[in-house]
């Protein structure tokens, strides 16, 4: 982004994740904990790296190995902060794995992860402006303040005070402009500063604030303020599908201002990195996994699930439909209610119109699947490929036994279980014969009714 390039200080994140997270009652590390699919710590280093910072710390208590490899895979580091001993002292872990690095540093925390590159930019720029402040802290005010640290600015901007609220006094605790945690100092006054902080307060910790207070003899910081949303921390599961909401409630509003429509957005779910183009209409009720990518003027109807999908432009999907892994349907191609397509391709025009399911299967251009087809592509132990060529007729309820091709214009009689290939322009029936045996219904009746009125 171009912010990051015309920064002139280089920029280090340090992101706080070593609270125990206990409201979460969770096995997996907090901050692990999806939102639109992708664990939340992804969605802050993503607009970390967007605002070009170029090391990484993240600070974490217990669960190292599970975050080890998502920080790795962003090209950042893990320290450890054993025991917890308050935000101070977690920042202050990071000092030796920024060892040499001259910049300004900014300061997050891995379960408030929606701070934008904008913020963060906004936080770097404030701490650039001539007036050389020490430290910007973000502040906030949320409707209810309830047990944030509170913000004492006279004059709305420079920091008077910043005070716990369990040292706050009445008159403090009033006070509605509250501490997000979020904060931008650089690299040189922060170390030194962290090394006088102390504990002796309500909680016993070291306040990452009081760098603020110790700063001031020497310095002023400055607050500014941004939206409660933006810094809304997760605690539980209950925070968690709130912030979820408000992702989902965006995206949404995203994509409609692209110019997709979508019928009912409060109803339609999107994943982290839905990509659709303009014109497409999402019908109600449908959900995208990860890793879905819809060309412009496509249809989604009704209740439908799809992930890791590539649907070409006027496809036509659902309503009912199921799009798994590796699918990827063509132009004007059509995929009907029930049907269930993995890891296979249909080509343009192609039409599963209901009831079937396509899985480890390519599928022709204009070739018609009947309904209640099924690719038998699994024998319990391997997973085998179904081959229907172009402009094939699969009659319905067939059953077609992988490995298998159908060549391109071949008819498949209904209720055929096809085991062999078939040739292109064939006829393929693989059914019982039909057998007739005239009048008989009429007779069996008559038999029946007789030796029912002998029984009286
Ligand atoms: C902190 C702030 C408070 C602010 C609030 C916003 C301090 C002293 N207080 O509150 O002013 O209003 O955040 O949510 O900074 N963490 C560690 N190690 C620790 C303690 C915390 O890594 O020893 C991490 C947590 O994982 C979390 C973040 O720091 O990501 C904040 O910790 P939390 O306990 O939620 O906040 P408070 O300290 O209560
Ligand atoms: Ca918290």
């Amino acid at each position: 982004m171009g912010a990051a390039m015309t920064r002139s200080r280089p920029v280090a994140a340090i992101v706080l994740a070593a609270g125990k997270g206990t409201r979460m009652k969770s096995a997996l590390h907090k901050v692990l904990h999806p939102i639109a699919g992708r664990p939340m710590i992804e969605h802050l280093l993503a607009s970390v790296a967007a605002v070009g910072a170029e090391r990484i710390v993240v600070v974490v208590g217990d669960r190292r190995e599970q975050l080890e490899p998502v920080v790795a895979a962003h090209g950042g580091t893990v320290v450890v902060q054993d025991p917890q001993l308050g935000t101070g002292h977690a920042v202050q872990q990071a000092e030796g794995a920024l060892e040499g690095f001259e910049g300004d540093v900014l300061i997050l925390y891995g379960d408030t992860p929606f701070v934008s590159a904008g913020t963060m930019s906004r936080m770097l720029e404030r701490l650039a402006d001539s007036d050389d402040p020490t430290a910007v802290v973000v502040g906030f005010r949320p409707a209810d303040p309830a047990q944030y640290g509170r913000i004492v600015a006279a004059d709305g901007e420079v920091i008077d005070k910043m005070v716990e609220y369990k040292d706050a006094s009445e008159a403090e605790r009033a006070i509605g402009l509250c501490n997000s945690g979020l904060m931008a100092v650089s690299a040189e006054r922060l170390w030194p500063l962290l090394r006088r902080v102390g504990n002796d307060n309500a909680a016993g910790e070291y306040y990452l604030p009081d760098i603020v207070m110790l700063a001031r003899s020497d310095g002023h910081s400055v607050v500014i303020e941004t939206n409660p949303d933006e810094v809304a921390g997760i605690n539980s599961r209950a925070e968690l599908a709130d912030v979820e909401l408000a992702w989902q409630r965006r995206r949404r509003a995203l994509a409609m201002a692209d110019g997709v429509s979508l019928v009912a957005p409060e109803t339609v779910w999107f994943s982290h990195d839905t990509e659709i183009g303009r014109d497409t209409v999402v019908e109600p009720n449908v959900v995208f996994g990860p890793a879905v990518r819809i060309a412009e003027g496509a249809r989604i109807r009704a209740f439908s699930h799809i992930e890791g999908a590539s649907i070409a432009t006027r496809a036509e999907i659902g309503p009912y439909a199921r799009l798994r892994p590796g699918t990827e349907i063509g132009e004007k191609a059509k995929v009907g209610n029930f049907v269930e397509v993995k890891k296979a391709k249909l080509g343009a025009g192609a039409k599963a119109s209901h009831l079937t399911y396509l899985g480890d299967a390519t599928v022709g251009e204009g070739a018609n699947i009947g309904a209640g087809t099924i690719t038998c592509n699994y024998d319990g132990f391997l997973k085998h490929a179904t081959t229907i060529g172009e402009g094939a007729f699969i009659g319905s309820n067939s059953a077609l036994v992988a490995p298998v091709a159908i060549g391109a214009g071949a008819i498949v009689g209904a209720g055929s279980v096809v085991t062999r290939d078939v040739a292109p322009d064939a006829l393929a029936l693989a059914r019982g014969e039909q057998r007739e045996k005239p009048g008989w219904a009429a007779r069996f009746r008559a038999t029946m009714r007789e030796r029912k009125k002998a029984k009286g």
